[in-house]
């Protein structure tokens, strides 16, 4: 048998690697074209951020509304991070020479903006939008956990097409009421089943999550 003579049974290959052939430049085109990156699925994802805020403190124990910080949830598409002013409401009294707290003040004194690291970030060509969302009781938690017990922020959830069609295909389960939508533990009372409140939510809400693709490809 020559160097170069592949067994008899790797035939039945032959007709894949044609399909390879012709699949690979599709799918290397889309690759490019839309940038894929599987930095979104990134499940898990925990950057070292420049200063140790913890919402399981801030959100948990001392039972923060996360609006208090992301205040342009509810009204825009981004979920504004908060600036060090805000942290200074509380930090100007409260360990006000703690070292962890230095950036923030230095931050503060400066008017400069404290250098986040984002944790969820969907690739350029994917359209997202807080507020039509939160305007029809989607909680944060569906999508982003239990931050009130995170350290840490982790990303939870794939944030994939999959993921985000399997909700618009069939909400009725993950819809709660509008004045919920903050509320981390909120449950349906007792005696009630979430799915049926989510459906009559639904019809009250009028809710008709779109499946096409513009609706996130625009
Ligand atoms: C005291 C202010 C404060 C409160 C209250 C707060 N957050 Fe945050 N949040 C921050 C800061 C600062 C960051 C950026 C640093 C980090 O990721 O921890 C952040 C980051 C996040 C992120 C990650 C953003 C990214 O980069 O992907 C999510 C998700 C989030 N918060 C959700 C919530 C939710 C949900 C609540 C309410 C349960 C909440 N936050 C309450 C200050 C706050
Ligand atoms: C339907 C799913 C969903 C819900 C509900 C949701 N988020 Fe998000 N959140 C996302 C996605 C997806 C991203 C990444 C967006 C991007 O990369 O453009 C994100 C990003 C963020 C960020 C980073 C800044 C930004 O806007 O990109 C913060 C902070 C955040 N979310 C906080 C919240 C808070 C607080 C709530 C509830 C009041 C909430 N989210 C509800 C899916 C959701
Ligand atoms: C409503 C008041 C309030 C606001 C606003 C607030 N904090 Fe705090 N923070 C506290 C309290 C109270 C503690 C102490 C918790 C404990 O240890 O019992 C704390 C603790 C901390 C600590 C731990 C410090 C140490 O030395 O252990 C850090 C870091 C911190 N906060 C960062 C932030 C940042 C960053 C922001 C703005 C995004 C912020 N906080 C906004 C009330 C606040
Ligand atoms: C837990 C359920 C759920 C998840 C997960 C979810 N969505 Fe939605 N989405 C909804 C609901 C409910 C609406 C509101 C539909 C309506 O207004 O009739 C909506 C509306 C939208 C809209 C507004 C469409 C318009 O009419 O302007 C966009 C854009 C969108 N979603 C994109 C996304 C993307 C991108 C993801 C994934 C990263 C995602 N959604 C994940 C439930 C969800
Ligand atoms: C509800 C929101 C939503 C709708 C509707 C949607 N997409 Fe997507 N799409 C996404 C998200 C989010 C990603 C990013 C996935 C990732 O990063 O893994 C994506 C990624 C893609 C990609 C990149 C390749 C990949 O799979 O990662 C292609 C191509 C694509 N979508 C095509 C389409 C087409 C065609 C349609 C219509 C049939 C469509 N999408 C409808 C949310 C959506």
């Amino acid at each position: 048998m020559s160097l170069f003579h592949f067994p008899r049974w790797t035939d039945v290959f032959r007709p894949l690697m044609g399909l390879a052939a012709i699949g690979a430049p599709v799918y290397l085109t889309v690759l490019f074209y839309y940038g894929a990156s599987p930095k979104t699925l990134a499940v898990g994802f925990q950057p070292i951020q420049p200063v140790p805020f913890s919402h399981a403190v801030h959100a948990g124990d001392l039972g923060m509304d996360c609006r208090y910080c992301h205040s342009t949830v509810e009204d825009s598409a981004h979920a504004a991070v908060p600036t060090a002013s805000t942290c200074m409401n509380c930090h100007e009294r409260i360990l006000p020479d703690s070292p962890k707290l230095l950036p923030v003040r230095e931050a503060a004194r400066n008017g400069e903006p404290l250098e986040w690291l984002r944790v969820h970030d969907l690739p350029d060509y994917v359209y997202f939008n807080h507020s039509a969302h939160l305007s029809k009781g989607v909680g944060c938690v569906e999508c982003h956990g239990r931050v009130d017990r995170m350290d840490v922020v982790t990303q939870e959830q794939p944030l994939s097409m999959g993921w985000c069609l399997d909700c618009h295909r069939n909400p009725d389960e993950r819809i709660r009421p509008k004045d919920e939508v903050t509320n981390m533990g909120w449950e349906p009372p007792a005696g009630e089943y979430r799915d049926e409140i989510g459906a009559e939510l639904v019809q009250s809400y009028n809710i008709h999550p779109r499946q096409d693709c513009s609706t996130c490809h625009r």
